[in-house]
């Protein structure tokens, strides 16, 4: 029977969802790049993931974390940084964590006990404490110490350290920014001679990933304060919608052989779904993370028989209608309003004719030249559009409600 007990999607952010679509890319680039780079001591690029709101840059970048645990890895527990608060204290408090996980609280080494100290300091004051700089080191280089202390142990260890930093766009202090991305960069650039065997060194790099996930003007702002250095340092993914195929291949367990839920009685039982409802759900959540849970979720509820049918998805989606065009149009008011009418014109315009002339045209521009910086915006930060080989929306959701009756069927 299915109830809210047993009910596998979980729209809303902070749980990791048992039903997993897609990003084998992503994953594939932690499991055959950048850990065994690191474990191997080879110097790589700490990895910045953006996007536009529930594509999922929170949940991926998490089930890394947890494989990195799985395997006895250090990892924190997404460091999400609120609005406006000073992000030193919420990174030192993670590090401070890493640090635990390493056992470098109980070292007795006096160095490493003073940079503990430095950054318990910072984890309580936060930047405050760059006022009184002239006493002592900036707080951003006790962070690096510490990082690269742990990356010392994880060495040591055979292990790797992934630090996950969320919400990144909320950093809008310029020099917090600027030195958080230094103090981060140097940690992960850093070197370090191991000794091996017959008086040889190895020279290795620390085994530190560092993930940072947040809106997309978040890579813009960084590179256009630090540009070079963070390109150097960071190398930046921008998160599209989950393929239709995708979406049906994390479906397809439900068809079959059917989704094991305990049975109440110490056993299992299986939830199936016809084939008919998981097209629907495919055609409903249009490769949105977040709406591909939703209508999941939805459809679960419609019933509590043992098979979701395709009245089940479209009944659940009626419930699920007001909150899928709200997630939209979230998306929609956070572009600025050039990029926002841009979006609205280059929707009202039939697909064949969406060329940057004609485009232009429509927006009263004289020539495409106008609104070059709009579409490619659109484009290279967000991943809304792409301009080739024609005008194109990427963002499929958000096509299907400038242009058709979605979320209504
Ligand atoms: N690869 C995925 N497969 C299935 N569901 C996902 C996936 N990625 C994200 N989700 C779901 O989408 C929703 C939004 O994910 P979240 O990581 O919070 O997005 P973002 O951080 O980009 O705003 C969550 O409900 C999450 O469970
Ligand atoms: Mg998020």
């Amino acid at each position: 029977m299915r109830g809210a007990t047993n009910n596998p999607f979980t729209p809303g952010s902070g749980i990791s969802p048992v039903v997993w679509a897609g990003r084998v890319d992503q994953l594939r680039d932690w499991t055959d790049v950048v850990r065994p780079r690191l474990l191997a001591g080879l110097p790589e690029r700490g990895r910045t993931i953006v996007g536009e709101p529930g594509l999922g840059k929170s949940t991926l970048v998490r089930r890394i974390a947890s494989m990195v645990e799985a395997e006895g890895g250090w990892a924190t527990r997404q460091v999400r940084l609120p609005s406006g608060v000073d992000p030193l204290k919420a990174v030192a408090a993670a590090v401070l964590k890493l640090a635990d996980a390493a056992g470098l609280s109980a070292s007795r080494d006096q160095r490493i006990a003073a940079v503990l100290d430095r950054v318990r300091h910072v984890s309580v004051r936060g930047v405050a404490l760059t006022i009184d700089r002239a006493e002592g080191p900036e707080p951003y280089t006790a962070l690096t110490e510490l990082l690269i202390e742990v990356g010392r142990e994880a060495v040591r260890q055979r292990t790797v350290v992934l630090l996950h930093i969320d919400e990144v766009q909320n950093i809008t202090d310029e020099h917090a920014l600027s030195q958080l991305l230094i103090s981060l960069g140097d940690a992960i650039t850093y070197s370090i001679e191991v000794p091996l065997q017959g008086n040889a060194v190895l020279e290795r790099s620390l085994p530190i990933a560092v993930y940072l996930t947040g809106l997309p003007e978040f890579a813009e702002k960084a590179s256009s304060r630090s540009g070079a250095t963070f390109a150097r340092r960071f190398a930046t993914t921008t998160l599209k919608p989950i393929s239709d195929d995708d979406i049906r291949l994390a479906l397809a367990e439900f068809i079959d052989p059917g989704w094991q839920v305990p049975d109440g009685a110490g056993g299992f039982s299986r939830i199936r779904m016809t084939p008919r409802a998981a097209t629907r759900i495919v055609e409903l959540c249009l490769g949105e993370p977040f709406l591909f849970q939703l209508a999941g979720e939805r459809a679960w509820y419609a019933n509590s028989g043992t098979v979701i049918t395709e009245e089940d998805v479209l009944l659940g989606w009626e419930a699920a209608k007001p909150e899928a065009a709200a997630h939209v149009e979230r998306i929609l008011d956070r572009l600025p309003e050039k990029e926002r009418e841009f979006v609205h014109v280059m929707a009202a315009v039939e697909p064949k004719d969406r060329t940057a002339t004609h485009i232009a045209r429509a927006m009263g521009y004289r020539s495409a030249a106008n609104i070059g910086a709009f579409a490619q915006r659109l484009d290279t930060v967000r991943g809304i559009i792409s301009r080739r080989p024609s005008y194109a929306f990427t963002h499929r959701a958000l096509e299907a409600h400038l242009t058709s009756d979605w979320p209504d069927i």
